[in-house]
């Protein structure tokens, strides 16, 4: 541990605000090429879990520069990535990368898509970042040291009510996660003030902690996609749980300030929404 204010050793001889730079600077750079060499129209390279389920050229080589990035500056260290999969390393500290959380968005110019890179340091996450590029806005958040957008200090809304709450959600690529998904949608619609979709989960739960939407839900994420999003909502004042007291899982993530958060998920447990 060092003494000197908001710097905590992690143990791995690196801080956690060392880390966040880091990040930091490549979640930018990856962005930045993104941003210069996105075409007008994207082209689907393969698909994955379903044919909605799209990879371009781009999310394959923004994490390669991403994995390149952390080899120069920290070789060793572990990578979680959407598109390369786990590379082990030798000490505690693992990279979770979504090059682009929001792919569909990418491939059609809609503006919510994100570079989102989580750093952990012996399996929890200590720093995080969202690089939404369209927006030209950077969310990022360490551990303790609160939850940031572009130097500006975040908080989640609080106090709002089930009924009064504007929610965000997403939706798999299955079309029988999908039937279901809609069908808990249509109980939990005449109970909240509205329904948000963005395309990304990560900006969802930047979202949450600037207080733009007031919770998030969603059966079916990967832990790229919410790793860094959830410190940044956490660190914000928000909660970040799956069902029955049971940490993030990908069945069922649900994300609001503590109050608010009860509501909801008293509200959808009953609602089986974490099975197909
Ligand atoms: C997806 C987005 C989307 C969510 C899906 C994710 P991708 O990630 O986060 O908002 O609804 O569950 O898979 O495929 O764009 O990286
Ligand atoms: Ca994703
Ligand atoms: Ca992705």
């Amino acid at each position: 541990m060092d003494d000197r204010e908001g710097v905590h050793d992690h143990g791995e001889g690196v801080t956690a605000g060392e880390l966040l730079a880091l990040a930091t600077d490549i979640a930018r750079e990856a962005g930045e090429m993104l941003l210069a060499k996105r075409p007008a129209r994207p082209e689907v390279l393969t698909t994955k879990s379903s044919p909605t389920d799209v990879v371009t050229a781009l999310d394959k080589a923004a994490e390669e520069l991403i994995r390149a990035r952390i080899a120069q500056a920290r070789p060793g260290d572990a990578v979680l990535g959407e598109e390369g999969g786990d590379t082990p390393g030798e000490g505690g500290v693992r990279w979770v990368v979504d090059p682009i959380d929001g792919t569909v968005n990418f491939l059609y110019g809609l503006p919510d898509w994100a570079v989102s890179i989580g750093v952990e340091v012996d399996g929890e996450i200590v720093a995080g970042v969202v690089n939404n590029i369209p927006r030209g806005q950077l969310f990022s958040a360490s551990k303790g040291e609160g939850a940031w957008l572009d130097g500006e200090r975040l908080w989640c809304n609080t106090g709002v009510p089930l009924d009064r709450a504007l929610v965000a959600t997403g939706f798999g690529y299955g079309a029988d996660r999908r039937r279901v998904q809609a069908e808990v949608l249509a109980q939990v619609m005449p109970r909240i003030r509205d329904i948000r979709r963005s395309g990304s989960c990560a900006v969802d739960l930047c979202s949450v902690a600037a207080g733009r939407v007031d919770a998030y839900f969603e059966r079916g994420t990967n832990y790229w996609d919410h790793a860094a999003g959830g410190l940044i909502a956490t660190e914000a004042g928000a909660r970040i749980d799956g069902l029955y007291g049971r940490p993030v899982h990908p069945d069922l993530v649900m994300c609001a300030a503590p109050g608010l958060f009860e509501e909801l998920h008293d509200l959808l447990a009953p609602l089986d929404p974490d099975h197909d």
